[in-house]
């Protein structure tokens, strides 16, 4: 009788004290399993760790996120979220939708969040007007890398037109170098594809066909132009690029195997890992035309029981917005902080350029979520385009039957 007295009373103390001093944890599912990409969640981990966090690290591999998005649809059916989750653009809203995301409203205010994003950002992480989701950065898609050393051996500059870029590519094939680094994946041929489609098609041509689904702008002449460009480059890739992961297709301009690559500047962060230098091993631009594809990586938390977690989630979110978090962990990452407040100091000139070109873009409405990288639509959406767009690079499909099915496949996808 005693003892079950005794029973009765320590669990009570022991509740009530979990629920005033909770232990912060998070189960974390993101994709960042490449070189640099995990020097850069490790930041997280560390700090997470350093202010009491307990962290359970879910990485599924996968560049991109498409396996990632699996799994998660996975575990939420099975009744068994994660507590927080690398989410971005209307996905966030469409989990929201569903019904299980937690609002993380209380730690965005007191964090003062509205004053230190930009309003671009901002409303990528609101759900009905309350905060759902984290910013960690600012990727940027629309960058061509290459391997110095070998531009120069063979008397090349960086392209400034899609002409300049076919040129250099005949040269260097003539040459015995391979031109472009791919890895032919779906979401890689995505990255290329849309990169060019916002150098042909212009910014507004952007807009209309990837934001506002236009089909005059999908079926234009001007898209036919964008497949026939993606068909040009069909014939610089090497035959061994199928399948091949995004971070070993940098290690092949890395090593001189390859000229250049079309890539997000999350590239950046495994040229940096390997200790290359920017402006001597490597070169940036942004691919020839004008405009700036953004990709913001972002943390949603999942509705979960249990108040452990959610310590776990408000510490979490807290940290990913912070100033000293921002700047180190895209100092790995590649990208720019989302945050406007962050110095960038420390920065390299490629994140330099890629801050000045979104200013300048955000000014001049050239501004453009990417749709390679689920920023633009919906997952039903960007899914039915990239399809057609993967369909024609590995085949022989006209640009005038990918463009007809580019249409079809958008209007089927409501
Ligand atoms: C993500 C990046 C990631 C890349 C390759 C992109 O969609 O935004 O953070 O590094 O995929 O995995």
């Amino acid at each position: 009788m005693k003892m079950t007295a005794f029973a009765a009373v320590s669990s009570i103390a022991l509740f009530s004290a979990s629920s005033v001093l909770a232990n912060p944890e998070a189960e974390v599912l993101h994709w960042w399993t490449s070189g640099g990409e995990a020097k850069s969640v490790a930041v997280l981990q560390q700090e997470f760790a350093d202010n009491g966090g307990t962290w359970t690290d879910m990485p599924v591999a996968g560049g991109g996120g498409d396996a990632a998005m699996t799994a998660l649809r996975a575990r939420v059916l099975a009744g068994n979220a994660p507590t927080a989750v690398q989410l971005k653009g209307p996905a966030i809203q469409e989990w929201y939708e569903e019904g299980v995301l937690a609002d993380i409203s209380s730690v965005a205010e007191a964090e003062g969040w509205a004053d230190v994003l930009p309003a671009s950002i901002a409303d990528h992480m609101k759900c009905d007007g309350t905060w759902c989701a984290a910013p960690v950065n600012v990727h940027r898609v629309d960058w061509i890398w290459a391997n110095t050393d070998v531009l120069e051996a063979n008397d090349i500059e960086m392209p400034t037109s899609w002409d300049e870029f076919n040129a250099a590519a005949e040269k260097l094939m003539a040459a015995g170098v391979i031109p472009l680094a791919h890895g032919g994946q779906a979401w890689q041929d995505a990255t290329v594809f849309e990169a060019v489609a916002l150098g042909i098609l212009g910014a507004d041509g952007f807009r209309k066909a990837f934001v506002e689904l236009d089909e005059a702008t999908l079926t234009s002449d001007e898209m036919i132009a964008v497949f026939d460009q993606m068909r040009t480059m069909r014939g610089f890739v090497d035959p061994n690029f199928s399948g091949r992961d995004w971070n070993l297709a940098t290690a092949m301009v890395m090593n001189g195997e390859a000229a250049f690559q079309i890539m997000g500047d999350w590239a950046k962060g495994e040229f940096m890992a390997a200790g290359k230098v920017p402006g001597e091993d490597f070169l940036c631009a942004s691919t020839p035309g004008d405009g700036f594809l953004y990709n913001v990586d972002s943390f949603a938390m999942f509705d979960v029981d249990g108040e452990d977690k959610k310590a776990g989630q408000d510490l979490l979110a807290k940290l990913i917005v912070g100033e000293s978090f921002q700047e180190v962990f895209n100092l790995n990452k590649g990208s720019i902080p989302a945050r406007t407040d962050v110095s960038l100091d420390a920065f390299d000139s490629c994140a330099l350029l890629s801050s000045a070109d979104m200013q300048a873009s955000s000014d001049n409405g050239s501004l453009l979520p990417s749709y390679a990288h689920g920023m633009a639509l919906r997952g039903a959406q960007s899914g039915a385009i990239t399809d057609v767009v993967t369909a024609h690079f590995n085949s022989d499909m006209s640009s005038a039957e990918a463009v007809a099915q580019l249409a079809q496949a958008v209007a089927n996808s409501y």
